[in-house]
C-alpha cells in the first residue's frame, strides 16, 4: 500500500537476510481480515509504503546467526503483536498490551525494515510481519511454532481472528458455563466468538448478522439461535431479549460500527457485559445511557487480540482445532492469489462470503 485509501498493488521488493534474533518465513496462507480493510480504506493512521497483511502462517525457511530455538522446516503462525518482553505489560503477562512492541511501528526491533523497493526505498512491514507476501523476515518472537498437521489457512486464522474471538470469550470476558451470549457480526472474528462461546459451555448462543446465510455457518460452529439484523436496531434488541430471557449475559460486538456497539450495550440485562471486539475508524465515539449502566451494574469491556499470549495460546488453539473443538476450516470459503487482493477487499466491504485467504 503506497497511499492510505488508495488501491493496493503487487510489487516486487528486496527481502534482507534474517539477522541475529530473526527468521525468514515462507508464507503459505494469509487471511484477509477486516482490519486490513480499515487500513486499505484509510480509516487508521499508518505509515506508507507498507507491505500489508497481519494474519499469516507458513514455514521457517532460514534462521539468523545464533538462533537456536527455531529451525528450518518448522510450521509457524505469525503473531501481529511482537512483545518486547520487558515493559510493564509484558512483565505482568499482558503481552497484548505491550506498548513497546515494534509491531506498533511496523518495523523490526531496531527500527529498520527488511524490505526495500526500487532505489533502496525502505518499505514498512505491517505489524512487523507483513504477511500478504511470498516471504517475510520477522523477530523470533513473532513466529510461533505449531503442532504438525494444521493446514496453513487454518494456522493463518489462528494468527488473528481465531485468537481474537476465542480469546475475547474465554480470556477477556471469562464467560461461565450456562451463560447466554449474543454475537453481533459473523465474520472471521464473530464466528470465532461463537466457537469460543461453545467451548465455554454457554447455554444460549445467539448469532446475529444482516446476511442471513451467515447464521447457518454460525450454527455449524456452535450457535444455538440465529437472528437476522434489519435496519432498525430496536427491533433487533427486542427479538434478542425475547430469545434470551430479557437480554444476553454477554453481548460481543464483532463489527466495529457505532449502531451495533450501542445495540450491544443497550441489549444487556441487569449485570450484563458488552464486549467490544470490532474496531471503528480511529476517532469514532459512541454513546450510551449512563444511569441504567450504573444502576444495573452493567459492564463494557474492550478486548484487543483476545488477550492473546501467542506463544502459549496459538499452540493451544491449534491443538483444540486438531481435537475437533475449533472447526476453523468452516470459516474459510475462498482462496485467492496475491493479485486478487482488491477484489477480495471489495467482497469483504460488501459482506459477501466468509474468510478469504490469500495463497501466494
Ligand atoms: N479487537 C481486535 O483485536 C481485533 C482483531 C481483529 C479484527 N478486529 C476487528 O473486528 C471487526 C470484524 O472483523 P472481521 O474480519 O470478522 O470482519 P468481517 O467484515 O468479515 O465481518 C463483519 C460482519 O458483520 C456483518 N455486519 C456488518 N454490518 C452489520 C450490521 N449493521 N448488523 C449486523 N451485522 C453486520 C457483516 O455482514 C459481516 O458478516 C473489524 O472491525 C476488525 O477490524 C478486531
Ligand atoms: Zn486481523
Ligand atoms: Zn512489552
Amino acid at each position: 500500500m503506497r497511499e492510505l485509501g488508495r488501491p493496493v498493488d503487487v510489487e516486487t521488493l528486496e527481502l534482507a537476510e534474517p539477522r541475529e534474533g530473526e527468521v525468514r518465513v515462507r508464507i503459505l496462507a494469509s487471511g484477509v481480515c477486516h482490519s486490513d480493510l480499515h487500513v486499505r480504506d484509510g480509516e487508521w493512521p499508518r505509515p506508507t509504503p507498507v507491505a500489508m497483511g497481519h494474519e499469516g502462517a507458513g514455514v521457517i525457511e532460514a534462521v539468523g546467526p545464533r538462533v537456536t530455538d527455531r529451525h528450518v522446516g518448522q510450521p509457524v503462525a505469525l503473531s501481529w503483536l511482537v512483545p518486547c518482553g520487558s515493559c510493564r505489560a509484558c512483565r505482568s503477562g499482558r503481552v497484548w498490551g505491550c506498548a513497546q512492541s515494534p509491531s506498533l511501528r511496523h518495523t523490526l526491533f531496531d527500527g529498520t525494515t527488511a524490505l526495500t523497493g526500487a532505489d533502496d526505498e525502505p518499505v514498512y512491514s505491517y505489524s512487523t510481519i507483513g504477511t500478504m507476501a511470498e516471504a517475510t523476515v520477522v523477530p523470533v518472537a513473532a513466529a510461533i511454532p505449531l503442532p504438525d498437521g494444521v493446514e496453513p489457512a487454518v494456522a493463518a486464522l489462528i494468527g488473528c481472528c481465531v485468537s481474537t474471538g476465542v480469546g475475547a470469550v474465554l480470556k477477556t470476558a471469562e464467560v461461565p458455563a450456562g451463560a447466554s451470549v449474543a454475537v453481533i457480526g459473523l465474520g472471521g472474528v464473530g464466528l470465532s466468538c461463537v466457537m469460543g462461546a461453545a467451548i465455554a459451555g454457554a447455554g444460549r448462543i445467539v448469532a446475529i448478522d444482516r446476511v442471513a446465510s451467515k447464521l447457518d455457518v454460525a450454527r455449524s460452529v456452535g450457535a444455538t439461535d440465529g437472528l437476522v439484523a434489519g435496519d432498525d436496531p430496536a427491533a433487533t434488541i427486542e427479538a434478542l431479549r425475547e430469545m434470551t430471557d430479557g437480554g444476553p449475559d454477554f453481548a460481543f460486538e464483532a463489527i466495529g460500527r457505532l449502531p451495533t456497539v450501542e445495540l450491544a450495550i443497550e441489549s444487556l440485562p441487569l449485570g450484563g457485559t458488552a464486549v467490544l471486539v470490532g474496531m471503528t475508524p480511529f476517532a469514532a465515539r459512541a454513546s450510551f445511557a449512563v444511569y441504567p449502566l450504573v444502576d444495573g451494574s452493567r459492564r463494557i469491556l474492550g478486548s484487543n487480540y483476545g488477550f492473546a499470549d501467542p506463544a502459549v495460546d496459538f499452540p493451544r488453539y491449534a491443538q483444540w482445532h486438531l481435537d475437533g473443538r475449533l472447526p476453523v476450516e468452516r470459516l474459510i470459503d475462498r482462496r485467492v492469489a496475491l493479485d486478487g487482493i482488491e477484489a477480495a477487499f471489495d467482497r469483504l466491504r460488501a459482506g459477501d462470503g466468509l474468510r478469504q485467504v490469500l495463497v501466494p
